[in-house]
């Protein structure tokens, strides 16, 4: 079992950040303050090569300065919580916070009891005696296992329910602790993590190949502008998923890097507020925002997509944030150059999102499993050193979750969600020729 640590512990830690930046920089092969890094700040994107971009939003220098007196939040118009929230108002919900407000709290963490793991091996017994097909690396759960009365979990499963709601529209951010995958098999993991998933939504496809339980783990391949970064070592800079939840289960750390951080993106706008810039949040609700697709282009779709940062809806705000992929998008010709404007907003972003104000760290365990609201809350990852023994090599499983009871989000969303009906929306969408998947090993 792993131990139960408190947030302070892991946030103060002085090692965890030290390694962050050489981790970063030694499986990146640069130093802070490259020539590229220089360039690139100074306006110059003509170098769009990973580590280049992964650079301008991880070890940008720039930290905003706090006004000399701050401007009280008593001098602000404030709204909130979600489902009330105004625009260009500072906002007030559970989701909106510092990391401050955890220090010696660990009610984010839940570790499994004894009478949990007791149901999830009756349920994993049930579903593989009801026998589940297994064709070359796909392993077929979802044939078998297709609701929560396929998976019971008499107890484990409100409790699934509960957390996923405080995920959804409490915090933001959970942690559970203890999924014995040490003793399961490759195929139990899946039926268990596929089962527990049945409590928390529908599950969306994360990649052309329709994978609906996504391995992120280093395919040690050639890496280039178009890669999907968790196919790979490097650093992951602050970004949300396309989903309403993601889902991660560690079955493997890597013995060197790999920790993740998550920033609650509200407060970002709120810090943005306190420090006089409007304009800043104002750009970034603009509708000039645009997105490369990596190359993984719905039929009829173009290789980029434009949707706002900011999204003001029914009284949400829904924040979609990709540090370089507005930045990549520009090697499209036909794509509006970003102004100086968008540039100085997206700087603000990474830089306040990443301060250790509001940035929380975690080192993932095997047998943890990160849950993340993406509406309101941003994450990354650092880059990582891997193992030579295979089974020895970071590897994380991913859950793309649409809750079919969340929030409404606007039109904007349709080209990269596919759909914005909740409970349908999100995932890699235009594949659908392709069977859904749960690949037993990365491929
Ligand atoms: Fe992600």
């Amino acid at each position: 079992m792993a131990q139960k640590q408190n947030l302070s512990e892991i946030a103060k830690d002085p090692r965890l950040h030290d390694l962050r930046q050489t981790q970063l920089q030694v499986a990146m092969g640069i130093e802070s303050g490259s020539d590229a890094l220089r360039g690139t700040l100074a306006g110059n994107t003509d170098d769009l090569s990973p580590s280049t971009l992964i650079d301008i939003s991880l070890n940008d220098p720039f930290v905003p300065a706090k006004l000399e007196k701050a401007l009280s939040p008593r001098s602000q118009r404030v709204s909130g919580p979600q489902g009330n929230v105004e625009p260009l108002t500072l906002i007030r919900d559970p989701a909106a916070w510092t990391v401050a407000d955890w220090a010696g709290k660990d009610d984010w963490i839940y570790q499994l009891t004894d009478q949990d793991l007791a149901e999830l091996d009756a349920a994993v017994t049930e579903a593989q005696a009801r026998g589940i097909r297994q064709t070359g690396n796909a392993y077929h759960v979802q044939e078998v296992v297709k609701s929560q009365a396929d998976f019971p979990l008499p107890t484990l499963g409100p409790k699934l329910v509960a957390i996923r709601e405080n995920v959804r529209i409490g915090r933001g951010f959970q942690l559970i602790r203890g999924v014995p995958v040490d003793r399961l098999t490759r195929q139990q993991v899946m039926i268990v993590y596929w089962g527990m998933g049945l409590y928390w939504g529908n599950t969306n496809m994360q990649n052309a190949k329709q994978h609906i339980i996504g391995h992120i783990k280093d395919l040690r391949q050639t890496v280039n502008s178009t890669t999907r970064v968790y196919t790979t070592n490097l650093a992951q800079p602050f970004h949300n998923d396309i989903s309403d939840i993601v889902g991660l289960l560690c079955l493997q750390k890597a013995p060197k890097g790999g920790l993740s951080s998550w920033s609650s993106s509200l407060q970002v706008v709120n810090e943005m507020l306190l420090r006089g810039r409007q304009d800043l949040v104002q750009e970034l609700a603009g509708p000039n925002w645009y997105l490369d697709r990596k190359g993984e282009i719905p039929e009829g779709e173009k290789p980029y997509f434009r949707l706002p940062i900011l999204n003001y809806h029914k009284g949400y705000l829904s924040i979609n944030y990709s540090a370089t992929y507005y930045e990549l998008a520009q090697r499209h010709p036909d794509v509006p150059r970003m102004t100086p404007k968008q540039k100085e907003a997206v700087r603000w972003f990474n830089a306040l999102a990443k301060s250790d104000e509001l940035r929380m760290d975690g080192d993932l365990q095997p047998g943890d499993i990160q849950l993340l609201q993406n509406h309101g809350i941003l994450h990354m990852r650092t880059a990582f050193e891997d193992a030579l023994e295979e089974d020895q090599r970071r590897h994380l499983l991913r859950l793309w979750i649409s809750p079919p009871n969340d929030r409404e989000l606007p039109e904007v969303y349709r080209p990269l969600w596919g759909s914005i009906t909740p409970g349908q929306r999100g995932g890699i969408w235009g594949f659908e020729d392709v069977p859904p998947t749960i690949p037993l090993e990365a491929e």
